[in-house]
């Protein structure tokens, strides 16, 4: 749906020609930009009221955040909110987005930035001041933030706007190195390419993986496990011994013990298929809720 006022001048200038020769014209291009006069001569904007080709929303050539209104024959022009751009995708929507999924760089030019406390725009998703500070960010609402923290583990990325691992930001001083207190140990390139695991020296829930047997991600055990640095997988903590005091004080023995077993589910009706996956546990949680 790109939608481009020279494009269109040249396609109109096309119209104009065939026109007069009076042979049809083929096109996949549906001639609806503003006028091409808007862009030439935009003092005559006033004039040019009755020249929209047909209804809907129209980005403009140059601008991503600008777009026009075109009804009955008349052209609004209209501004996304300080930090949105126009998307283009259906004419027939009036959409603002963040510009995080959608190409600005045919149309690179935006409105002047109206900055507030840690907004660099009124809306959008901005990093945090101190370059340090890899994991937080703000998301800007009409100009009034809220900061957000990544999991544990991931950096927040600007180009996205989503928490990525630290090797996939590339944040200057957010590297796998500057987030984690790990290094991967030195390993040969055969082992390396298993990715292999060591639990995290300080927090039994946690361990890392080495991709590529050099780069550490850091992941968890879910709760009440801890990871076993000699079979590098995830076991209940009362079984890892070096972790087995790991959760006292937040979880009691009885609260250990039921996510060590939960409840058992119900045997299947006979004659149903043999099933080699586990019962699915969220499900006969439901049905057990409903009884
Ligand atoms: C690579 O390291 C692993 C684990 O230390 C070892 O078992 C393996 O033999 C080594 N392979 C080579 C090719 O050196």
């Amino acid at each position: 749906m790109a939608f481009r006022s020279k494009v269109t001048f040249l396609f109109l200038t096309c119209l104009i020609v065939l026109a007069s020769s009076a042979v049809p014209k083929k096109s996949g291009r549906k001639p609806a930009n503003p006028p091409p006069r808007a862009v030439a001569d935009p003092e005559k904007d006033a004039e040019i009221t009755n020249s929209c080709p047909e209804d809907g929303f129209f980005a403009d050539a140059e601008q991503c955040d600008k777009y026009y209104e075109c009804r009955n024959g008349e052209i609004i022009e209209k501004l996304c909110p300080d930090g949105m751009v126009f998307n283009d995708y259906n004419p027939l929507e009036e959409k603002c987005d963040l510009p995080f999924n959608l190409d600005c760089s045919q149309r690179p030019k935006l409105q002047e930035p109206i900055p507030s406390l840690h907004c660099v725009r009124q809306n959008g998703y901005f990093s945090h001041e101190d370059p340090k500070e890899c994991g937080k960010f703000y998301y800007c609402v009409d100009g009034k933030f809220n900061m957000i923290t990544c999991p544990d583990g991931l950096v927040y990325n600007d180009k996205t706007g989503i928490c990525t691992w630290p090797d996939e930001a590339k944040k200057k001083g957010c590297g796998a190195a500057d987030v984690f207190q790990f290094d991967c140990p030195a390993v040969n390139e055969t082992f390396g390419l298993t990715h292999p695991r060591y639990a995290d020296p300080d927090d039994c829930q946690f361990f890392y993986v080495c991709i590529n047997g050099n780069t550490p991600r850091r992941s968890g055990c879910k709760l009440g496990q801890a990871f076993d640095d000699v079979n590098k997988k995830c076991e209940w903590a009362r079984k890892v011994p070096e972790c087995a005091d790991w959760y006292k004080g937040q979880l009691t023995d009885a609260e250990l013990d039921a996510l060590e077993n939960p409840p058992t589910p119900k045997p299947k009706p006979a004659g149903s298929q043999p099933s080699r996956r586990k019962p699915q546990r969220p499900k006969l949680k439901e049905v057990q809720i409903e009884e």
